[in-house]
């Protein structure tokens, strides 16, 4: 029989011995909030304690994160400090609206996210998947986090406009990047409670990206609905296309379909990159785990179906990528405030409390994982997956606002994942370093330089 050798234990903060003062506690939330977490995080069911933003619960039980995200989801609403960075980019699109605008969107936007419309974006993805594993031909080293970022780029792009972009697409691309790389931070002052007039210097760099990215999306728009009126049935069944069909007055606002693009760029194309990213980093650093996912994505691929069905047929596949999602959960923080007073079990939860509910620190928690730091895809292999507690496993939230791309993604993910894999073998070189750091996603600090083969 085969010895397994010990599981790989990839990179990430120890948990703090003692807690940092406020002075160290600003200076880690700006730097990696990572790294903010102590013992009591990764071990106890729950955590109070009196902040400088008030009451803030840490909440680890699943219990108590199934009070917070599905049965009393009506008392939490979206936590202020995640509004503040996120409104004034994403204004009502569907992550960040609230209240009756949320359902009355929430409710437009199921059609678009059928099985049958994520199903048929499974050829343009397979399309663009091919297209960028192109780059891998002459092997060498590549920056492996860059380049998912573009793939999953590329994909969305090409998902949500066909490729019909107003203007220059690089350009596009490039304000992207920009746009959350200054304004999707929390600001110091944020965390202050400071009044919103005095200037943050974090959304004062992004303001002319943004101004740039929004008219181009609204040129976008246009361009499409002219389109639609000339060739009614000749448009292309993109997003672009099925948000502009929701647009009605039970459906969506014409402001808030260009802010539901905003918001599907912001929040559904770094989220899947990271978590290939890191899957590809602790397969190479588990080879033997690595060999079998292989062997499965050269018999898909061999198959002879389509890529929509193949997430069907790869269980191993997707056994890794839920560890990868595990151990490095694309949103590390799910943020809520209580709106009045709440109990669970003997905590009392009063009005204002802010409530983290952390993938983070519960997917790596001591009393609800054996050997919680390591890379062990077995856990969500088919048997073993279905006795994960629905709420101690959150990559993708839980409740009325969970994850609406989570499909999206998991066909994204296997469909580059067939064409990468089957064709490329990835490798750490002596640079592979990467350290999680939470930005507006969990990112490998240093980028994951890797070698690629041709296999
Ligand atoms: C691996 C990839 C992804 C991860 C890990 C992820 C994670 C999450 C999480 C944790 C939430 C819940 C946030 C909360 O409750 O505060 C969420 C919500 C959301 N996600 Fe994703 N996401 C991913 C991909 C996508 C994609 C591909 C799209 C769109 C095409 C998308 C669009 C959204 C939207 C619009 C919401 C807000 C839903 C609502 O509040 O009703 N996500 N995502």
């Amino acid at each position: 029989m085969d010895a397994h050798p010990a599981p790989f234990v990839p990179p990430a903060p120890k948990p703090r011995a003692s807690p940092p003062s406020t002075l160290q506690m600003i200076r880690i939330v700006y730097r990696n909030p990572l790294e903010l977490w102590g013992e009591p995080s990764y071990n106890e069911k729950w955590i109070s304690v009196s902040s400088i933003g008030g009451p803030l619960l840490i909440a680890n039980d699943p219990g108590l994160i199934r009070r917070v995200l599905v049965d009393n989801a009506k008392n939490y609403k979206m936590a202020r400090v995640r509004q503040k960075i996120l409104r004034p980019i994403l204004r009502d699109g569907l992550l960040t609206a609230e209240g009756e605008v949320w359902r009355r969107s929430r409710k437009a936007m199921a059609p678009v996210f059928t099985p049958r419309h994520i199903h048929g974006f499974a050829p343009p993805m397979l399309k663009c998947a091919e297209e960028f594993a192109k780059r891998y031909e002459a092997g060498g080293t590549t920056d492996l986090a860059r380049d998912m970022t573009m793939l999953t780029y590329d994909i969305l792009a090409e998902t949500l406009f066909s490729g019909e972009i107003a203007g220059e697409s690089g350009s596009f691309a490039k304000q992207v990047d920009r746009l959350f790389e200054t304004m999707g931070r929390v600001d110091p002052l944020d965390l202050l409670g400071a009044p919103d007039w005095l200037p943050r210097i974090t959304r004062l760099l992004g303001r002319n990206s943004l101004a740039f990215f929004r008219r181009i999306v609204a040129e976008t728009m246009e361009m499409r609905r002219q389109r639609i009126a000339r060739y009614p049935d000749g448009t292309p069944e993109d997003f672009l296309t099925l948000l502009l069909r929701a647009e009605g007055p039970d459906g969506l606002t014409r402001a808030e379909i260009e802010d539901n693009i905003i918001t599907f760029i912001g929040a559904g194309h770094e989220t899947t990159a990271r978590a290939l990213g890191w899957m590809l980093y602790c397969l190479a650093e588990s080879p033997w785990e690595r060999e079998p996912i292989e062997k499965e994505v050269d018999a898909v691929m061999a198959s002879g179906t389509g890529p929509a069905e193949w997430i069907e047929k790869m269980p191993l596949t997707r056994a890794a990528f839920e560890e990868a999602l595990r151990l490095y959960p694309p949103a590390p923080s799910i943020n809520r405030e209580a709106v009045e007073d709440d109990t669970y079990q003997d905590l009392v939860i009063p009005k204002g409390t802010q409530v983290l509910v952390m993938p983070w620190t519960i997917h790596r928690h001591r009393a609800l994982w054996s050997d919680p730091e390591a890379f062990i895809p077995a856990r969500f292999a088919p048997g073993a997956r279905e006795k994960i507690d629905r709420f101690q496993y959150l990559p993708f939230g839980a409740g009325p606002r969970v994850c609406i791309g989570a499909s999206f993604a998991m066909q994204e993910a296997m469909i580059a994942l067939v064409v990468l894999m089957s064709r490329y073998r990835f490798d750490t070189v002596a640079e592979t370093k990467p350290w999680p750091v939470q930005k507006l996603t969990t990112q490998p600090q240093g980028g994951l330089p890797m070698r690629v083969t041709r296999r």
